[in-house]
């Protein structure tokens, strides 16, 4: 009985361990206009200050502003041979979210990586061009590793960008949690 008792207390110490060890490693960032005169990026770049500060940047600009209509398909994908879908694939409607972010918890979750350094935290219409500026990798990993747990390995997690129900840009980000 109380050898039981300690195999269970180890079992939680380990994956409490191997929650404490994972961390966040973003490895590439790739946006594409899938309709240049619609929106078209300015940049889309990772960059490493030093050891401790990472960030990620992109400025979007909108050709044909003030833009009504948006929905965001987010997909996480795991790399396994090829990536493949894993966990979530949801699609939202950025202005119905953005008028009320407690409408979609995984929305809320996905937006909560990036409200805080972007432009875009405020709900339609969309007049300026769409910048995330200096997004700290570290608060990344704070949010990714804190809030939700996930198996170790390389991921991809990619966003498509539908104005007025065509898809105008894509976002790639790969990463790896190791
Ligand atoms: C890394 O760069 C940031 C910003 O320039 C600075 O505040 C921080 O002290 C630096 N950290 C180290 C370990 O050099
Ligand atoms: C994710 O959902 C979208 C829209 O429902 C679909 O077009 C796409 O193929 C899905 N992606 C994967 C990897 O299944
Ligand atoms: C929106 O983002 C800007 C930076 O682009 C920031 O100054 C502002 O505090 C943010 N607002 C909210 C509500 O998060």
């Amino acid at each position: 009985m109380s050898s039981r008792f300690r195999l269970i207390e180890l079992f939680v110490l380990l994956y409490l361990i191997k929650q404490i060890a994972s961390r966040v490693e973003l490895t590439n960032i790739v946006c594409t206009s899938l309709d240049p005169e619609f929106a078209d990026f300015e940049y889309c770049y990772l960059k490493s200050v030093n050891r401790t500060y990472k960030y990620m940047s992109l400025k979007v600009n909108l050709l044909k502003k003030p833009i009504t209509k948006v929905k965001v398909n987010a997909e996480l994908l795991k790399r396994f041979s090829g990536y493949k879908p894993y966990l979530y694939n949801v699609t939202v409607d950025a202005c119905r979210f953005l008028k009320n972010t407690k409408s979609s918890p995984i929305a809320a979750y996905f937006y909560g990586f990036f409200k805080s350094h972007s432009n875009m935290n405020h709900s339609c219409p969309y007049d300026q061009d769409i910048v995330v500026e200096k997004l700290p990798i570290s608060a990344i990993n704070t949010h990714f590793t804190e809030v939700l747990p996930f198996p170790l390995g390389d991921y991809l997690f990619q966003t498509n960008w539908f104005a007025y129900d065509i898809n105008r840009a894509n976002v790639k980000v790969y990463f790896t949690l190791s």
